[in-house]
C-alpha cells in the first residue's frame, strides 16, 4: 500500500492500476447501494478505501478478514484518501473469520489488553509499536553520532546489579552458580568500556517488581550508556538531555504524524513535545527536599532527609517546574553500591530525570572508581566482595573516572505517546504474577 499510495500522491489525482493489492479489513461501512471497506497492510498508517459496488456477493466484508481486491485503480481524492472502486468478483476473502473479537476502533484498552494475540491489528496499538522503533532508532543514531559503539551484555547473569533483591532466580541444577535474568547490564557495560570507550546497549531487564502500578513492568527495554573519561554529573546530564531533545525534534518533523494522531485523539502531545523542547531544570536532591517540606503540601509518604523520594513527590516537583527535572545528589543510601561517592561522605555523584505525569524515566551516576572506597561500601552493603572480584578488578587496572545511564524505554515511549500506562508500550507485557503468551 505505501508504494503505490506513494504512486497515486505523485499521480495528480489520476488512477495507478496495478494487478492486485492486499490487506485487512479495518473497517465496514454499509451504505445504500455501494459498501466501504477500509483495508490496511501494515506498510503505513492510513487506510485504502474500497468502494464496493452493489452485485451478487460472493462473501460479506467483515472486520478482521484477510482480502484481495483484484485489478484496482487507486486515486488520491482531494481529502486526501486513498481510494478504489471495486466490484464485488474483485474482491476475494483470503482469510475468513469466525469470532474475531475487536468489534470497532474505539475497543477500549483494558479490553485490548486481555487479547495479546489481536491486539496489534488495531490502529491505535499497531501506530505505537511503529512509534517506538522510531525513538529506539533516533536514540541510537545520537549515540552513533557520538562514537558510542552497540554491544550485547548477557542476559543470564549470576550478579544483582542494582542489589534490589528484585531477580528472576532461574533453577539450575547442574550450575555451580546462582543463575538470573539481569536486572541491568551495567556492570558488563563498565568492562566494554573500559576497552571500547564509549558503549551501549538495548536490551530486555527483568525485574521480580511487587508494584502493580501502570509503570512498573517485571520485563521492560533500557537502553545503558556507559563512558570513560567522564567525572562530573553534568555531562551525563547534558547527553540525556541531547538523546531526548532529538528524539522531540525528529517526531516534530514527522509528515506522518497526523496520521499517528488523528485531529481530536492526540493526547495534547504536540504542546507536551513542545515543552520538552525548553530548558530543563536541575535541582539537587537537598533543594528537592527542601521545596517539598515548604510546599504545604501533605503528602501520603512522609519524608524527611534521607527517604527516597515517592512518585508523588516526583510528580508535584515536574508540576512545580513545569517541565522535566534532573534531581541529583541522593542519599548515598538511597541508591546502589557502585555510585561515586562525593566529598561530603553522605551523598553520591548521581541523577533522577523525572517526567511530567510518569516520574523517573532515567536513573544515572557517576561510578566509584577507587578501589579501597568501592571495596568498604560493598563490605559497608554486606555484599560478598569475592562475588565481585572481578568488577572491583576494574578499579585495580587502569581505572578510570567513568559513568552512565539507562533510559527506561516503555516510560519514554508512554509519556510522550500520551498513553499513560507503559503496559501498551511493549507488545506483551508483562507484570506481577500475569503472563499470557
Ligand atoms: O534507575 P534504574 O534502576 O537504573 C539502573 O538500573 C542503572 N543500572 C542504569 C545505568 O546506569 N546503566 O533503572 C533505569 C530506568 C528507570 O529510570 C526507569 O525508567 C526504568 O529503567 N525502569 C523501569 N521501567 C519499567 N518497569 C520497571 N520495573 C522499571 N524499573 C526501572
Ligand atoms: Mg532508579
Amino acid at each position: 500500500l505505501k508504494r503505490v499510495f506513494g504512486l497515486a500522491r505523485s499521480n495528480g489525482g489520476n488512477p495507478v492500476k496495478i494487478d492486485q493489492i492486499s490487506g485487512w479489513v479495518k473497517n465496514v461501512r454499509p451504505l445504500k447501494t455501494i459498501t466501504f471497506v477500509e483495508i490496511q497492510d501494515g506498510t503505513t498508517l492510513q487506510d485504502l478505501n474500497v468502494v464496493l459496488k452493489q452485485g451478487p456477493p460472493s462473501f460479506r466484508p467483515a472486520l478482521g478478514q484477510s482480502v484481495t481486491v483484484l485489478d484496482p485503480e487507486i486515486v488520491q481524492r482531494k481529502n486526501q484518501q486513498f481510494e478504489t472502486i471495486c466490484l464485488p468478483h474483485n474482491l476475494r476473502l483470503v482469510g475468513a473469520t469466525t469470532e474475531y473479537p475487536i468489534q470497532n476502533k474505539q475497543t477500549a484498552l483494558p479490553t485490548l489488553r486481555k487479547l495479546p494475540e489481536f491486539k496489534h491489528r488495531t490502529t491505535y496499538l499497531s501506530n505505537l509499536m511503529r512509534f517506538r522503533h522510531k525513538i529506539e532508532s533516533r536514540l541510537s543514531k545520537t549515540l552513533d553520532e557520538l562514537d558510542f559503539t552497540l554491544v550485547k551484555p548477557p542476559i543470564l547473569t549470576s550478579i544483582d546489579c542494582e542489589g534490589a533483591g528484585e531477580m528472576f532466580k532461574l533453577k539450575q541444577d547442574h550450575w555451580d552458580k546462582a543463575v538470573n535474568l539481569t536486572v541491568s547490564s551495567q556492570l558488563q557495560l563498565e568492562v566494554l568500556m573500559m576497552g571500547l570507550g564509549r558503549v551501549y546497549c538495548l536490551q530486555p531487564c527483568f525485574r521480580a517488581e511487587k508494584s502493580d502500578t501502570n509503570r512498573h513492568l517485571c520485563e521492560f527495554w533500557m537502553m545503558e550508556v556507559e563512558a570513560s573519561f567522564i567525572g562530573k554529573n553534568e555531562t551525563l546530564m547534558d547527553l540525556v538531555e541531547l538523546m531526548i531533545k532529538n528524539v522531540v525534534s525528529s517526531l516534530c518533523e514527522t509528515e506522518d504524524l497526523p496520521k499517528y494522531f488523528p485531529v481530536g485523539c492526540n493526547n495534547g502531545v504536540t504542546e507536551r513535545w513542545a515543552k520538552l523542547l525548553q530548558d530543563w531544570n536541575r535541582i539537587t536532591y537537598t533543594k528537592a527536599v527542601d521545596l517539598l517540606l515548604s510546599s504545604g503540601v501533605n503528602f501520603e509518604h512522609e519524608l524527611t532527609w534521607g527517604k527516597d523520594l515517592n512518585s508523588e513527590h516526583e510528580r508535584w516537583l515536574c508540576d512545580h517546574f513545569g517541565g522535566p527535572v534532573f534531581v541529583t545528589n541522593y542519599p548515598r543510601d538511597c541508591k546502589a553500591f557502585y555510585m561515586k561517592l562525593r566529598q561530603d561522605n553522605a551523598t553520591v555523584e548521581c541523577f533522577d530525570l523525572l517526567f511530567p505525569d510518569i516520574g523517573e524515566i532515567v536513573g544515572g551516576s557517576i561510578r566509584e572508581d577507587n578501589y579501597d572506597t568501592l571495596k568498604a561500601e560493598i563490605q559497608r552493603r554486606n555484599m560478598d566482595p569475592n562475588e565481585l572480584e572481578w568488577y572491583l578488578n576494574l578499579r585495580k587496572e587502569g581505572t578510570v573516572p567513568h559513568g552512565g545511564f539507562g533510559i527506561g524505554i516503555e516510560r519514554l515511549v508512554s509519556y510522550l505517546y500520551g498513553n499513560p500506562n507503559i503496559r501498551d508500550s511493549i507488545p506483551f507485557h508483562r507484570t506481577t504474577g500475569q503472563i499470557d503468551l
